[in-house]
C-alpha cells in the first residue's frame, strides 16, 4: 500500500506501535511530556546530524519514524539505548526520542516519512 492510516487512539502515552509500510517498519510513538521537554532542549549544534526536534514532529506527542537504522539498515529496538528512544542492536545505535542519532556507528537520524494528520487521532502516512 502506498499510504498507511494509523489510529492514534489506541496508543497510550509512552507507547510505541510498529506497523508495516511499504515493506518497512514504520514506528509511532506518543511521547510523554518528560521527553517532549528533554528533545526541545537538546542542543543542535551537539548533535552529529543537526535537526532541531520542532523539524522532526508535527504534533509534539507525535513521533512517526521510519524503523531502519541509518548505518546498515537493521531495525532499531524501540524504547531502549542510552537516550531511551531506539538502540540498534547489529552495531550499538543509540537514538534519542527524536529519532535523532546520538552515539554509535549511524550516520544520519532516523527518517521521518512524509504524513498528514486527517483528523485529531489518525495519522495518514504517504
Ligand atoms: Fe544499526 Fe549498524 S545497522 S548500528
Amino acid at each position: 500500500l502506498a499510504k498507511v492510516e494509523v489510529d492514534l487512539k489506541t496508543i497510550a502515552e509512552g507507547k510505541s506501535i510498529c506497523v508495516k509500510w511499504r515493506g518497512k517498519p514504520l514506528f509511532v510513538r506518543h511521547r510523554t511530556g518528560d521527553e517532549i521537554e528533554t528533545e526541545k532542549g537538546v542542543d543542535v549544534e551537539s548533535l552529529r546530524h543537526k535537526e532541531h526536534d520542532d523539524e522532526r514532529v508535527k504534533r509534539p506527542e507525535w513521533l512517526i519514524l521510519i524503523g531502519v537504522c541509518t548505518h546498515l539498515g537493521c531495525v532499531p529496538i524501540a524504547h531502549a539505548g542510552e537516550y531511551g528512544g531506539y538502540f540498534c542492536p547489529c552495531h550499538g545505535s543509540h537514538y534519542d526520542t527524536s529519532g535523532r542519532i546520538r552515539k554509535g556507528p549511524a550516520p544520519e537520524n532516523l527518517e521521518v516519512p512524509e504524513y498528514t494528520f486527517s483528523d485529531d487521532t489518525t495519522v495518514v502516512v504517504g
